[in-house]
């Protein structure tokens, strides 16, 4: 019984959930992620392991609602339901080494994910500085895990609302080009991910990003999560979801990820007419 033993909003549309998941906990690294369903009829959705404690077998998940399955997952499911399927860990965990001094930059909903990359590189010995950035002060959370497993946190806003005024691209071209930065890993929408790799290439760093293709089995059989690095096509659930930024296809990723606009928005108009019908 993959049981919710916590729910908390986190921010706008930004929920935590705390879940039973005894397997997955007891295996999880930084980086991984797991492909939940919510019911007998509901479709799968890779979400990233946040973090997890072993010992209580938990896995800890941030979503953001942002279409049906994560709207469902935020309307009809609290503290005490179960979920059908929780299957993980999946994916390549994060090549963790001793590099240096390393940049990790989260935009919106990427803090969560960044959060446990950033915790094993400092566990590694890395001087590791996190960015941290959202459209408004609303929109961050964590911040305060995320200062306990950095040595510096920086923090940006699109209004000026909290931290310093503009993007996460503006801090990092600041850092990569002041010198010193060995590796930067980058968390977040793609648009975001892919200018931070334009600003890694342009001076010489190197920079892991976490792709999010949409993804189905998460097992690296149905090919719906393809994505080009290097001109070679690889499949993100099974090879990434990390890869080098600045080796990724970005035009390709991104036209990928629009493909089911329109199915996507009947799906959402539907269930949250069904949601309406069955509260009256
Ligand atoms: C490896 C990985 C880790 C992720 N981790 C997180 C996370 O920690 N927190 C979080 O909030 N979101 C995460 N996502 C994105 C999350 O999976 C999608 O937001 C979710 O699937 C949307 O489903 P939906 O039905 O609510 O929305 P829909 O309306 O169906 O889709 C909204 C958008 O979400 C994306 N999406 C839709 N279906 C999928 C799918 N099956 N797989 C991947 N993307 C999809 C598409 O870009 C789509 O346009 C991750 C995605 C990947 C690939
Ligand atoms: S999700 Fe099916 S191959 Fe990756």
């Amino acid at each position: 019984m993959y049981t919710i033993v916590k729910k908390r909003g986190l921010a706008d549309q930004i929920t935590e959930y705390v879940v039973q998941a005894p397997v997955v906990a007891g295996a999880a690294q930084a980086g991984q992620f797991a492909v939940i369903r919510l019911h007998e009829r509901g479709e799968r959705i890779p979400l990233t392991l946040a973090d997890w404690d072993a010992q209580a077998g938990t896995i800890t998940l941030v979503v953001q609602a942002v279409g049906k399955t994560t709207v469902e997952l935020e309307e009809r499911f609290h503290e005490g339901d179960a979920l059908a399927d929780v299957v993980g860990p999946l994916g390549e965990p994060s090549e963790i080494e001793e590099y240096g001094t390393v940049v990790c930059v989260a935009g919106g909903v990427g803090i969560a994910p960044i959060h446990p990359v950033a915790r094993a590189l400092k566990g590694a010995g890395n001087e590791v500085i996190c960015i941290a950035g959202a459209r408004n002060r609303g929109l961050l959370f964590w911040l305060d895990r995320l200062s306990d497993v950095c040595d510096d946190l920086i923090i940006t806003t699109d209004d000026g609302s909290h931290g310093r005024k503009g993007l996460v691209t503006e801090p990092l071209k600041e850092l990569v080009e002041g010198g010193g930065v060995a590796r930067v890993w980058a968390i977040g929408p793609a648009i975001m991910m892919k200018f931070c790799s334009l600003v890694c290439q342009a001076a010489g760093v190197p920079i892991v990003v976490s792709l999010n293709p949409i993804m189905v089995d998460g097992t690296g059989m149905c090919g719906a999560c393809r994505v080009e690095v290097d001109g070679v096509v690889r499949f993100a659930c099974v090879d990434g979801p990390e890869f080098r930024g600045d080796r990724v296809n970005w035009d390709l990723l991104i036209a990928r990820l629009a493909a089911f606009k329109e199915e996507e928005r009947c799906a959402l108009e539907q269930f949250r007419a069904a949601l309406k019908e069955a509260r009256e």
